[in-house]
């Protein structure tokens, strides 16, 4: 799979991209992440790639021109499965969401910007709008790597145990249950002794109990679902 970026702002990018699992995909050759410079494309004196908005608001908008100029060169290169703009006012993005996307050959992620993107772009340009939740970010690059994380991770080969990736909280509509290691007993905080008794039936048992406690209690509305 790959995923080209396009960003304003590359060198936020770097650290999420270059470590873990998704280096990992990316060394292995199952994913392929480019990260490309708004600013290449921009045709004015000093690079700018936004402006002034019409109708008098506060802030800057980025402009047409630019992302058009750098999606026309990628798609002049290949064909992609969907164009996906991060933004606060789109629909959540879900795990579902996730799941669609890391079946897909060609994406391309157009960051968001905090106070926009000429309309036009998202009406001709844009087939996926995606928000990461209620919140708002001063820009679209940590809710693209957030994206191409959950995505990747999800790619066959990424992780070594294929049973782990479908394990996660939400692909059943259920959070995970809590997990312990060694040793058995710190102090007086002891491991539950069910996941000691090596009863494999019980264990899983066990788990499911807890993790339908702990989403009945911290996340009812996904329960529903
Ligand atoms: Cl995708 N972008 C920005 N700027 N803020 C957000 C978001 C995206 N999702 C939630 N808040």
């Amino acid at each position: 799979m790959r995923i080209d970026i396009i960003t304003a702002i590359p060198a936020l990018l770097d650290g999420p991209l270059s470590h873990s699992i998704v280096k990992r995909a990316i060394d292995k050759n199952l994913a392929q992440i480019k990260v490309h410079n708004l600013r290449d494309y921009s045709t004015k004196k000093h690079k700018n790639v936004d402006d002034y908005p019409f109708g008098g608001e506060s802030g800057m908008v980025i402009s047409v021109e630019p992302v058009d100029r750098a999606i026309t060169a990628l798609k002049s290169q290949r064909k992609y499965d969907e164009i996906i703009f991060t933004s606060p006012d789109a629909p959540h993005y879900e795990q579902k969401t996730a799941n669609k996307l890391s079946t897909l050959n060609n994406i391309i992620i157009l960051c968001g910007h905090y106070k926009g993107i000429d309309q036009r772009i998202r009406d001709h340009l844009i087939t996926m709008e995606v928000s990461i939740g209620d919140y708002v970010l001063s820009g679209g690059e940590i809710a693209a790597a957030a994206i191409t994380d959950s995505i990747v991770r999800l790619i066959p080969g990424v992780i070594s145990d294929a049973t782990s990736a479908l394990s996660d909280s939400f692909q059943d509509n259920l959070l995970s249950p809590p997990v312990y290691t060694r040793p058995s007993v710190y102090g007086e905080w002891k491991v539950p002794d069910v996941l000691l008794s090596g009863h494999a039936a019980k264990i899983e048992e066990w788990k499911m109990e807890k993790a339908l406690e702990k989403t009945k209690k911290i996340r009812p509305d996904i329960l529903k679902k």
